[in-house]
């Protein structure tokens, strides 16, 4: 197969940015550019603070940044040199037109597949990384062999990425599994097995699954869509838990036991969040549906209605327990990521329940450890509040932010918020004191001794009896 020496990643966000950082590290033999059109984006690459947080990645790319790794705005000259190009922009759902709210827009492959095209002057392999409607392959393909210049020959790969924000690193260092799609031609095996060459440097031949180009890309779509499900399935539970008395931590250790289901990924919440799983889901939906399986649309819409079903249920949990009104009440939010150990807000629940606290007229405080008061704002702004940001007050002090409360709402499961003195938070707050506990970290028996009145998801008030 090709032996590839120069790899070019188009996109520098959280996908394309860490796994070649990754490559990088584990290939120091391979040449690894990283472009983006974001001029801003590539100088927090080259000079920090990096534009994504997420651990263990600054070590990664200190190491190799100026050695086998660039990043650089220069997309034209990236992509001529390279033998094999990423294509990690990002895939939103489309916001208008058809499909809009449902459909992937897909005007940033399409774009970055014609940059390619424009600038090769050899043959290389094109790698889709972004996660992209089934048979997008098709279309990069088709693009691509009506464009190119003579005697310059495309492959295409799907290589889905798998990783997990908040822990990035690890799960590129180690990866479950690597999937890589290709054509069923001398030429699509050749550049797979060039792709495979390079997962090899650190990942197990067992582990890199290679299969045509349709089921790599729909494994993705499936396996975000399971993923949710799960969450949806277990926030479903954590309903009946409240509404009988039955605690959902230890329904979901007890059905996790099970080794067909097992005991990951089944901790119910808030909700989900993130850049992915909301937008490939519809994705998903809207796959089914052009497709004329009805049945099958409705099936996975259900994961999603589910989710907004919950991140709702936990508003009105907040706003009844207040006594039915939070106006100009203050409440403390805490955490705003959408999940630990990541800065990105994308999606994340946090937001919704700011959107509904705020139309209830609360008065907010929001306290995150990483992510940025620039970022919340934004994100705030985007709701267009009639009071905009007026009732909004940010913090950088974690106990700030709760003095005077009446309300502790846990948006996010930071570890830092399992360790707080909740005795002194206690006394700075106005009594009743309550904590809302969306992310189940917190030690209700202990609070409740503090005085607090806790309320968590999934658990409804222990039982009382006259016999201690
Ligand atoms: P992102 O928005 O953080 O990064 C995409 C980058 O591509 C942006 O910096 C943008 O400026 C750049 N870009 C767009 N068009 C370009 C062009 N023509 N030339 C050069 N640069 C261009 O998005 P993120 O989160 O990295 O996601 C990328 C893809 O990976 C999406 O399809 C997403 O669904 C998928 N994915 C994301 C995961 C995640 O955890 N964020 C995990 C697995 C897949």
């Amino acid at each position: 197969p090709t032996h590839i020496t120069k790899v070019c990643c188009i996109g520098a966000g959280y996908v394309g940015g860490p796994t070649c950082a990754v490559i990088a590290d584990r290939c120091p033999h391979i040449k690894v550019t990283i472009v983006d059109i974001s001029v801003e984006r590539i100088r927090l690459w080259n000079e920090g603070p990096l534009p994504i947080y997420e651990p263990g990645l600054e070590e990664v790319v200190g190491r190799c940044r100026g050695r086998n790794l660039f990043f650089t705005t220069d997309v034209t000259r990236a992509i001529e040199e390279a033998e094999l190009i990423f294509v990690s922009v990002n895939t939103p759902t489309k916001t208008s037109g058809l499909g809009a709210g449902m459909a992937a827009d897909l005007k940033y492959i399409e774009a970055a597949t014609r940059m390619i095209v424009d600038a090769s002057t050899s043959n290389k392999i094109i790698v889709e990384k972004s996660t992209v409607p089934c048979r997008t392959a098709q279309s990069i393909l088709t693009i691509l062999e009506n464009n190119c210049r003579p005697n310059v020959c495309f492959q295409v790969l799907s290589n889905p990425e798998f990783l997990a924000e908040g822990t990035a690193i690890a799960d590129l260092q180690a990866p479950d599994r690597i999937l890589i799609g290709g054509m069923n031609s001398p030429a699509g095996k050749d550049a797979q097995e060039a792709l495979v060459k390079i997962y090899s440097n650190w990942v197990p031949r067992k582990r890199i699954i290679t299969t045509n180009l349709w089921s790599s890309e729909l494994s993705k779509l499936a396996a975000n869509a399971m993923l949710a499900q799960r969450i949806s399935s277990v926030n479903a539970l954590s309903a009946l838990c409240e509404a009988t008395g039955a605690d959902i931590d230890e329904v979901a250790t007890a059905v996790g036991w099970d080794t067909r289901i097992g005991p990951n990924f089944l901790k119910a919440g808030v909700g989900f969040g993130g850049s992915c799983f909301h937008k490939d889901i519809l994705n998903l939906v809207y796959l089914c549906e052009s497709l004329n399986l009805p049945e099958v649309a409705h099936y996975w819409k259900q994961v999603v209605d589910l989710n907004e079903y919950q991140k709702t249920r936990f508003v009105r949990k907040i706003i009844s327990n207040l006594f039915h009104t939070v106006s100009n009440k203050r409440i403390a939010i805490l955490g705003f990521a959408f999940k630990k150990n990541t800065g990105d807000t994308r999606e994340t629940p946090a937001l919704t329940v700011v959107d509904c606290l705020l139309a209830e007229d609360a008065q907010l405080s929001i306290y995150d450890p990483v992510v940025s008061h620039e970022q919340m704002l934004e994100d705030i702004s985007s709701l267009r509040r009639p009071n905009g940001t007026s009732n909004i007050t940010l913090n950088t002090d974690v106990y700030e932010a709760c003095k005077e409360a009446d309300a502790l709402v846990v948006c996010t499961e930071w570890d830092q918020f399992k360790t707080l003195d909740y005795k002194r938070i206690y006394q700075s707050m106005r009594k009743p004191a309550f904590i809302f506990d969306g992310r189940l970290i917190l030690d209700p028996i202990e609070l409740r001794q503090i005085g607090f009145s806790v309320e968590i998801i999934g658990k409804s008030q222990p039982i009382t009896s006259a016999w201690k």
